[in-house]
């Protein structure tokens, strides 16, 4: 059971920042800026080749001390130390959370239940990187002798995201020869058109699944089953074009596919934590073992500098206070992620299900409802289109958007004036969301009285500029970790468990109700509410 220590709301550290806060939301960042001339390179961290600017927040040296002080208090060293050292914090399911043990080197000891797990992960990873060699090199061959071209990853969640996130963000680095598609939506149209274009003879299904019993993934799998018999005719064919990676070897064995064509994981491993492990084998498939491995390393990197730097220089606890500070002390429902980069375009879906899967919560681990906010609503779009459609809400509305700037100084293409086009906006958007234009500014350059208060910028609107050098495997890596553990940072200090999610059960058991409902051929009886009872037998009569 864990403690029961003081209400967060009444520590004197959550005390301390109410009154700071109020203090704070009274400042313009302009006067900070004019205070501090340094401020725009001291306000930095620069640590594993992520350049952090934190300078365009609502923040000083005060805020900064009062924010690693709650994070102090909340015990977050200790559970920074429970987490690596695979206690069992995952309360609620009696589980360790492991996901930095995926990455670990293989030198590495991480016991769990008087056994160190390194060794299964390095084991899975070499058996991953086996496969992953066969079919790159076209050894792998469907039942009918040809060169496998497809790869299909079925999955939903933490099975979908990060593989589909990470496929897109290294695209690069991609065996082109080899063609991807993910499906995850239980919705048909998923399904028929990620394999329409796709002959059976060349297509390989992955059914990803920790559980192999998630109504959608095992929907879409049976399709693929049917899907691909029916061409090849020989259920000995499923051998040759489906694999699975799961924790469940009863459930893969039942549904057909051979165990020896199963890549294995472990209960501590939680889905949205997932792309490390075997989860990541299309990812592996994509870019060659040599790549995903230095993926991991890149996560490796910022696990090591997440569990040993000060909390001060410590890039996720930083992230982490500064989403908390303007949550629970500014009212700010949402953060905005904003890579300028296209490859990053299902970066703010995948951080989605990480963020808000984790911290959605609203009772404390020992059950308490919170008075406070937690987790708040993740967005966001590759910069520059999100700046042609909702960046007019972020500069002049009624709400205040922390924004995630995510931007790389060497272009995957290089083209042109491009990238320093790209750069030249994501510099400006940050600097204008900061600064604003004043009415007087306008005034000097002869706009007409009326037309002031539409022009004028409030400004004060805070941002986190990111800049890497390059989007490489190691750099994605890298931020995938930074955001897991400022997640963690966040959900320590606000004493929830960021590794279950029962808030997802109840829809699941509901629609294992309805669906009989909607099949029978006889008039059931319904006995939901009126509404539901109504758009079922709508639904029934016109289907
Ligand atoms: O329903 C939510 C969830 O449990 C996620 O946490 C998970 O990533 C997803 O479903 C998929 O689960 P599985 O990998 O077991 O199919």
């Amino acid at each position: 059971m864990p403690r029961t220590p003081a209400p967060l709301t009444q520590t004197p550290e959550w005390k301390a920042l109410e009154v700071h806060a109020r203090e704070l939301r009274a400042t313009h960042l302009r006067g900070l800026f004019r205070a501090d001339p340094a401020r725009g390179e001291r306000l930095t961290v620069n640590a594993l080749g992520i350049y952090f600017d934190y300078s365009k927040h609502r923040v000083n040296d005060e805020t900064l001390k009062l924010l690693t002080g709650l994070a102090q208090a909340s015990g977050l060293r200790d559970a920074i130390d429970a987490m690596f050292s695979g206690e069992k914090i995952n309360f609620t399911e009696d589980r360790a959370v492991l996901h930095t043990a995926l990455r670990a080197p293989k030198d590495a000891v991480v016991m769990v239940d008087g056994e160190n797990v390194v060794p299964q992960v390095h084991a899975v990873l070499d058996k991953m990187e086996t496969f992953a060699r066969k079919v790159r090199g076209g050894d792998w061959k469907g039942h009918t002798g040809r060169t496998i071209k497809n790869i299909v990853n079925i999955g939903i969640g933490g099975s979908d995201l990060g593989p589909v996130m990470a496929y897109e963000a290294l695209k690069a680095y991609s065996q082109r020869a080899l063609n991807f598609r993910f499906v995850s939506n239980i919705d048909g149209t998923d399904f028929a058109e990620a394999v329409i274009d796709l002959n059976p003879e060349e297509t390989l299904f992955i059914v990803a699944s920790k559980t192999f019993t998630t109504l959608e993934t095992m929907t879409n799998a049976n399709s693929a089953r049917d899907w691909a018999l029916q061409a090849l005719k020989d259920p000995a064919a499923i051998a040759r074009h489906f694999v699975a990676v799961s924790t469940n070897a009863d459930a893969v064995a039942r549904f057909g596919i051979d165990t020896a064509n199963m890549f294995g994981f472990w209960d501590w491993v939680g889905g949205r934590y997932s792309m490390c492990s075997a989860i990541g084998l299309s990812t592996m498939l994509a870019i060659g073992p040599k790549n995903f491995r230095a993926m991991l390393a890149g996560f490796h990197e910022m696990d090591e500098h997440f569990r040993t730097a000060p909390f001060e220089r410590n890039l996720p606890v930083l992230m982490g206070l500064l989403g908390l500070w303007y949550n629970n002390f500014f009212d700010a429902q949402t953060i905005a992620v904003l890579p300028y980069e296209q490859y990053l375009k299902r970066f703010p879906a995948y951080l989605q299900q990480l963020t808000m899967e984790s911290n959605g919560k609203r009772v404390t681990l020992d059950g308490k409802p919170v008075d406070y906010q937690t987790g708040p609503v993740y967005w966001g779009e590759p910069g520059t289109n999100g700046q042609h459609s909702f960046y007019q809400l972020i500069h002049q509305g009624t709400k205040l958007i922390p924004c995630d700037f995510i931007a790389f100084t060497r272009p995957a293409h290089k083209l042109g004036r491009h990238h320093d086009l790209l750069m030249a906006n994501v510099f400006a958007q940050a600097e204008a969301l900061a600064f604003g234009k004043t009415a007087e500014e306008l005034e000097k350059e002869g706009v007409k009285d009326w037309l002031i208060p539409h022009k004028t910028f409030e400004g004060n609107r805070p941002s986190t500029t990111m800049l890497l050098d390059e989007l490489t495997p190691a750099a994605l890596g890298k931020l995938v970790a930074l955001y897991e553990h400022s997640v963690f940072t966040q959900g320590a200090v606000w004493r929830v468990g960021p590794f279950d999610q029962w808030g997802v059960e109840l829809g699941k058991v509901l629609a294992g109700r309805i669906a009989p409902e909607l099949e029978s051929k006889a008039e059931p009886e319904l006995k939901h509410d009126t509404s539901t009872n109504a758009l079922i037998r709508r639904y029934r009569r016109n289907k």
